[in-house]
């Protein structure tokens, strides 16, 4: 291998127990489920499925917040595991989906977007103001809305918050977890549009979270499709919208050509039986919801196959 790869999974698994009463028996859930794949330096891996598929899992796996099961994850080309937490921040870091929640409500902007560079230590007063106010510029705040409180700013304008300090640190990495999808469809754009500026400028690596497709269609260069804690689909961005392989793809895709697909979870029109994973279908875990399953589906698992056009887990791709 010549350059490492910015972010590289391998047999990735992670499975919770989870207890929903005293008596109920424990509920044994594979969120992801032997997931590989490396994102090469500055390019953008999108990660598109529905909602319980393991996106969020795979995102705190990969952004060291969550432990494996099994597997592991390589941050620029380093183990995730044993690495200090002050180092990984300095190379990975995270954009959630509500900035609210993720924002301290009683600081000040410009204090939150400094927490990462005061958690690094041994960094001067006047060193952190002149990296939170490039960090504001960057992402198109003022100094004036830097002395103000979370609650007195915009969705959009806090989503910009939350972005400034994940780039304080000037990290190589950043995990976009459905950075949009708590916004309004007309900021939804200016975000998205943000990010795409940022990588291109600072050559970040993303990678870009969205139960909707049509979000990452012009950020990623590439894209994973996950169903039930796996990847079933993965391509290069133009050849899977042109050419989806995968009858999952196919589904996600027709949905997004829908009336609005900027709003809420798309319907992907395939039925109203909502995958669990605690309790993954044999054979083809998509068979019960496959409009072209055959009778072979239900009983031999489809093993990924990879070509020159991306990875497919299907009997009949
Ligand atoms: N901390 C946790 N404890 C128990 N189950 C969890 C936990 N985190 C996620 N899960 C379960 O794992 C599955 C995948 O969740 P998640 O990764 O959040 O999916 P997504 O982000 O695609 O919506 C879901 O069934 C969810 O309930
Ligand atoms: S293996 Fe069968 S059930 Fe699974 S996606 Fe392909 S056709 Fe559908
Ligand atoms: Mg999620």
């Amino acid at each position: 291998m010549s350059e490492a790869a910015a972010i590289e999974v391998r047999g990735l698994r992670r499975e919770f127990r989870v207890r929903q009463g005293m008596f109920a028996a424990p509920r044994h859930v594979v969120a992801v489920d032997d997931v590989s794949f490396s994102v090469p330096a500055g390019s953008v891996l999108g990660v598109v499925g529905e909602s319980g598929c393991g996106k969020s899992t795979l995102a705190r796996l990969i952004l060291g917040l969550l432990e494996p099961t099994a597997g592991e994850v390589l941050v620029d080309g380093r183990r995730l595991g044993g690495m200090d937490r002050r180092a990984r921040a300095r190379l990975i870091q995270p954009v959630f989906q509500d900035p609210f929640a993720s924002l301290n409500p009683k600081r000040r902007i410009r204090d939150i977007v400094a927490m990462p560079l005061i958690a690094q230590g041994a960094i001067g007063r006047e060193e952190i103001g002149r990296r939170v106010a490039e960090a504001l510029d960057r992402v198109g705040l003022s100094q004036d809305q830097g002395a103000r409180f979370p609650a007195q700013l915009s969705g959009g304008q806090r989503q910009r918050v939350a972005i400034a300090r994940a780039l304080v640190l000037r990290p190589r990495i950043v995990v976009c977890d459905e950075p949009t999808s708590a916004l309004d469809v007309s900021v939804q754009a200016q975000i998205l549009n943000l990010l795409a500026e940022l990588r291109r400028e600072l050559g970040l690596t993303y990678l870009f979270i969205s139960h909707n497709l049509a979000v990452v269609e012009h950020i990623a260069s590439e894209v994973a499709v996950m169903y039930l804690g796996r990847i079933v689909e993965r391509g290069e961005s133009a050849r899977l919208f042109a050419a989806p392989r995968h009858p999952y793809t196919r589904a996600l895709l027709a949905s997004v050509l829908t009336p609005e697909p900027g709003l809420g979870v798309p319907d992907v029109g395939l039925g109203d039986t909502m995958p669990d994973p605690a309790n993954i279908p044999p054979g083809c875990r998509f068979h019960p919801r496959c409009p072209v399953a055959v009778p072979r589906c239900a009983a031999e698992t489809p093993r990924p196959a990879t070509d020159e056009a991306g990875l497919v887990e299907c009997h009949l791709a």
